[in-house]
Parts: structure tokens; C-alpha cells; sequence
């Protein structure tokens, strides 16, 4: 019999629990032994679980058990976390993890601590797709030449309701937390934070690329208005939130931000808080992995496939390689980031503005692919819309800095980035 302890017995914990119950047959058929939770740590032990393990508010009850196999740390934040997981593989303790945000500070570390023993995360990764299995298995013969996400599910469900039934932000963010999609602080989702925990994890199975979430860009879906999604619709995009890891040359892109992405592509079509990443590999080509990215079941599916594969014996080094993966491959510096983009600003409404505009933007050397001029509430106001053709980054962002500074701009000049 292998015996787990628990970590956090919350939402995902008391699934971790309940399926291991009552799916104990196929589990033992799959795992060739008998697999219990026999104790969990919570912080608050009068709330009722609905689960008959044993309960200590004491984590070191789980991480100092003899008796404990295989330790499930689901308890969520960076450092009391890592000090545990530390622990439990000093202690000789295999470990199971959901914490995108421990492995996005502490993965090469912890890949060191644990050495040969098991510390399995992919539950950490786009919830019940089994992608870090893809990445440090199914595609062990390739080359990583893009990975392109939906790593978010609450900004996915908030972003179809927003565009596809006029949802208002504030009550559809609420929806995505009594629906147990959100983070305790939703900031961590829909300011793009938690996508780049997932995006740094990929591309550390991908590319070997040793970077932290204050080292990449970074935004989220707040500042995205109905002006923006009417756009998208009449040019033929639809608006995610999308984290890209991308070899350029010796560089890797990494970024996580909203997208506009062509309404007919397979990934626009992913929605609700359903999750997706399409990988591209030198010699298979164009893959793409699809399931619920959040969601207390779907989350403890991918934690017991890690405690499956772990008792059958089937891990091998954490990132998929003990070292020299892909040598010389950098991360490139947010300013390197070469792509089209959307620009929305408030200009006055006169003859000659639209050619002041465009020159300022030529001077950057950034070409304009579309433009539509709207009307707004204002008296001899205009908004105008474009999109670019590709330029870096840091070109758009001293264009954006020169345009705000012209008298005829008015208000802050929203951008988007447009992937195709
Ligand atoms: N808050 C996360 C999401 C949960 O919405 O995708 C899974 O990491």
C-alpha cells in the first residue's frame, strides 16, 4: 500500500481525496498497488472537508510521518511551500505539486534537491491537460519551436463571457471565483501572473530557460473595452489571453499577454475556462492539447496521474534532462519581441490629424496594415484604431510615448499585441 499526505485540503485537495476512493479500483489496476490518503494538513480544522482523513493544522504532522509515501503539496504561495517540499525530499518523500508559483521561483533548485527522487508537477500546468507529460515525454525527440497557450481559465471564461454575451468584467470575475476557477487573489489571473507561472514551467521543459516572472512580459485582460472586441469581430480576430514561448535565432520569447489571434484559427475557438497549448516541434510539427485548466476534479486528475506514474516507477529527472539541454539559448529582452500590434487612441476630430498620426508612426518605422475611425461621446472626438505591420517592441513603445506626447491625443493609448 502507498500512503499519501496532504498539503492544503482544499477545493482540489478534498477531489485528490474523493477520487482516490471512490476510483480506487481502476487507480490500483493502473498503479499496481493500492494507493490511500491517510492524513492531510489544513489551516483551519473546524471547517468540514467531507473527506475521512486524518487532519492536523501542523504541515510537519504529513512531512515528518514515516509512514507517509508520497507528499501532495497543494497548499498554494512561494516560500513556506519550498522549505516543505525541501523537507519532504530530505526526508527521502516523493513529491506531488500543483504550485506554479513555487515552480516558477524554485524549480532548478528543486530539481536539484530532489536528484533521483520523484517530484512530479502537472497539475501545476494548464490544470487536467496532461502537457508537462507531453513536453518531458511525447516530444522528447524534438526541437521546441513555439508553445502557444490558453494558461488561464478564469481569464478564458471571463473573456468569452465578455465577448460572446456582453458579460460586465466585475460580475463575471465574481462568477469565476464562487466557481473555484479563480486564484484566492484573482489578480494573479487576470493580471497575467499565474499564465506566466505556467509559460515559465514549459519553457524550462522546453528550452532550459532559467527565467523568473519579474525577467518576461507580463500584462492582463483589464484594460481590454467593448471598443477593442467590436474591432477584433469586424477584422476577423478574437481576443485571448495567451502565453507564447517562442525561439527566435539563439533567443526565446516569453510572454504573456492578451492577443489578438484570427477568429479561424483552432485556438480562438477554445472557451469558457477551457485551456490550450499548441506546441510546435522540428519534427513532429503542429500539436495542441485541450481540456479544463481549472476546476477542483480536473486539477486532482492530473495530481494522481503524477502519484500513478510514481508508483509504477516511471519518472525520470524533474524538467525532462539532468543538464545541457538546448546550450546557448537565451531569453531575449522584452524589447527584442518582434510583432504586429493594435493601437486604440483618442484624437481630435480635424482636418490633417490622421496624417500627423501616420508620420509619427513612420518615423518608427512601423507600417500600418488597417485602420477604422469611430465616433465617440465627445464633441470633435474621434477614436482611431489600426493595426501594424510587425515591428519590435521597443519601436512601439517610443511610437506610443511620441503619439501620447502630440496635442491632438487625448487620454492614455491602449495596445494590443496580434499574433497570427
Ligand atoms: N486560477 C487558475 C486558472 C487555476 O484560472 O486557470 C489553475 O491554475
Amino acid at each position: 500500500m502507498v500512503r499519501i499526505g496532504i498539503l492544503g485540503v482544499g477545493t482540489v485537495g478534498t477531489s485528490v481525496a474523493k477520487i482516490l476512493e471512490e476510483n480506487a479500483d481502476i487507480i490500483e489496476a493502473r498503479a499496481g498497488k493500492k494507493i490511500v490518503v491517510t492524513s492531510g494538513v489544513v489551516k483551519n480544522l473546524s471547517k468540514d472537508r467531507g473527506v475521512s482523513i486524518k487532519l492536523s493544522d501542523n504541515p510537519l504532522d504529513v512531512v515528518d510521518d514515516p509512514d507517509i509515501d508520497i507528499v501532495v503539496e497543494l497548499m498554494g504561495g512561494v516560500e513556506e511551500p519550498y522549505a516543505l517540499v525541501k523537507k519532504a525530499l530530505e526526508n527521502g518523500k516523493a513529491v506531488v505539486t500543483a504550485n506554479k508559483a513555487l515552480l516558477a521561483y524554485h524549480r532548478y533548485e528543486l530539481q536539484e534537491i530532489a536528484g533521483d527522487i520523484p517530484l512530479m508537477y502537472e497539475a501545476s500546468t494548464a490544470g487536467g491537460i496532461p502537457i508537462i507529460g507531453a513536453l518531458r515525454n511525447g516530444l522528447s525527440a524534438n526541437h521546441i519551436e513555439s508553445i502557444q497557450g490558453i494558461m488561464n481559465g478564469t481569464c478564458n471564461y471571463m473573456l468569452t463571457n465578455m465577448i460572446n454575451n456582453g458579460a460586465k468584467y466585475d460580475e463575471i470575475l465574481k462568477e469565476s471565483q464562487e466557481l473555484g476557477y479563480a486564484e484566492a487573489d484573482p489578480t494573479f489571473d487576470v493580471g497575467g501572473f499565474d499564465a506566466s507561472h505556467k509559460l515559465l514551467i514549459l519553457a524550462s521543459i522546453a528550452y532550459g530557460i532559467d527565467a523568473k516572472p519579474e525577467d518576461i512580459l507580463i500584462e492582463g485582460i483589464e484594460n481590454i473595452t467593448g471598443t477593442d472586441v467590436d474591432f477584433a469581430k469586424e477584422f476577423g480576430y478574437e481576443i485571448k489571453s495567451l502565453g507564447i514561448a517562442k525561439k527566435v535565432g539563439n533567443g526565446v520569447e516569453l510572454r504573456v499577454h492578451a492577443t489578438m489571434i484570427p477568429a479561424d484559427s483552432m485556438i480562438a475557438k477554445v472557451d469558457g475556462v477551457m485551456n490550450a497549448v499548441t506546441v510546435i516541434g522540428d519534427r513532429v510539427g503542429e500539436t495542441m492539447y485541450y481540456g479544463p485548466g481549472a476546476g477542483g476534479d480536473a486539477t486532482a486528475s492530473a495530481v494522481i496521474a503524477d502519484i500513478v506514474d510514481i508508483v509504477r516507477g516511471n519518472q525520470g529527472p524533474m524538467l525532462g534532462y539532468k543538464k545541457g539541454l538546448e546550450s546557448g539559448l537565451t531569453l531575449l529582452s522584452k524589447d527584442e519581441i518582434v510583432t504586429q500590434y493594435y493601437l486604440r487612441m483618442e484624437v481630435d476630430d480635424k482636418s490633417g490629424v490622421l496624417a500627423t498620426i501616420t508620420s509619427a508612426l513612420g518615423e518608427f518605422g512601423i507600417s500600418i496594415e488597417a485602420m477604422l475611425q469611430k465616433p465617440t461621446n465627445a464633441e470633435s472626438r474621434a477614436q482611431l484604431l489600426f493595426t501594424t505591420h510587425t515591428c519590435k517592441e521597443s519601436k512601439m513603445q517610443d511610437a506610443m510615448r511620441s503619439l501620447s506626447n502630440l496635442e491632438v491625443v487625448h487620454g492614455e493609448i491602449a495596445m494590443m499585441r496580434i499574433e497570427k
